[in-house]
């Protein structure tokens, strides 16, 4: 169902004690939050079991994981599975963030089937697109991006891709203080809705929440999420601050 949603991705960041610390401020202004916004937090997967305790009784805000494996179970040393995700309360998990892209060569394929993996266990992923600076240059972003939804997501069926979130990140915006504008956000983010629209119809392309991620900070939340197709935003750096990330979750 399409949302208001900010999720905090909050990346290979913060000691154990500091990201309880961190997660106690936000406990701390959970009143302040819009209801009407899902707010989700993805702190590395370490600390997701302790997590999930404290968030037992702070239904307000919802976990996420930043990666996880596309089996259920078996010899996979060192990965994490959608049922392990699970069996934590886990709502929502990243897959495909350009990092993950880059440093870990994840493919369409494997992205397709982490997909289909989480949703088999009710988590939705936020699937992560975006171009780096030299294809936004030379001015064949449109065509990059598609192809990165079109390969993974395609090979969805339509009742799947509809639980899908869509995180548009622009590369040369990650991490680095220059975001996009909002005309640029929502003129990807509109032709993705339109793409999904051709492909699976107007009603599951409708029920998509569709994020912008890329030093999306409180300063410029509002003017982004005022975009028709720009329905939240992934958040990294400015996630890791609580009075921002609750000042971002409100911008709408
Ligand atoms: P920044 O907000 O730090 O630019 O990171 C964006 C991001 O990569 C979120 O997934």
């Amino acid at each position: 169902m399409r949302k208001h949603l900010v999720a905090g991705n909050w990346k290979m960041n913060l000691t154990y004690s500091e990201a309880k610390q961190l997660l106690s401020r936000i406990i701390d202004q959970k009143e302040k939050y819009s209801p009407s916004t899902e707010v989700v937090i993805c702190p590395p997967a370490i600390y997701l079991a302790s997590f999930s305790e404290h968030l037992r009784n702070h239904p307000a805000i919802k976990l996420g994981a930043q990666n996880c494996f596309h089996q259920d179970a078996g010899a996979y040393t060192g990965e994490t599975s959608p049922a392990q995700l699970k069996s934590l309360d886990v709502k929502y998990c990243i897959i495909g963030h350009s990092e993950r892209r880059e440093h870990f060569n994840e493919s369409y394929d494997l992205l397709a089937k982490k997909a289909k993996a989480l949703l088999r266990h009710g988590i939705q992923p936020i699937f992560c697109c975006g171009e780096q600076l030299e294809v936004r240059s030379s001015n064949v972003y449109k065509e990059f991006i598609m192809k990165q939804i079109e390969e993974s997501l395609f090979q969805l069926k339509p009742e799947e891709i509809a639980q899908v979130v869509i995180a548009y990140e622009p590369i040369w915006a990650i991490g680095t203080g220059k975001t996009a504008t909002a005309i640029q956000a929502q003129e990807v983010q509109g032709l993705i809705r339109a793409r999904v629209t051709k492909q699976f119809g107007e009603k599951v392309a409708s029920e998509m929440t569709l994020l912008y991620g890329g030093s999306c900070k409180a300063e410029n939340a509002r003017e982004l999420f005022a975009q028709p197709d720009v329905d939240g935003g992934l958040v990294g750096g400015a996630s890791l601050d609580a009075a921002e990330f609750l000042q971002i979750s409100n911008s709408f």
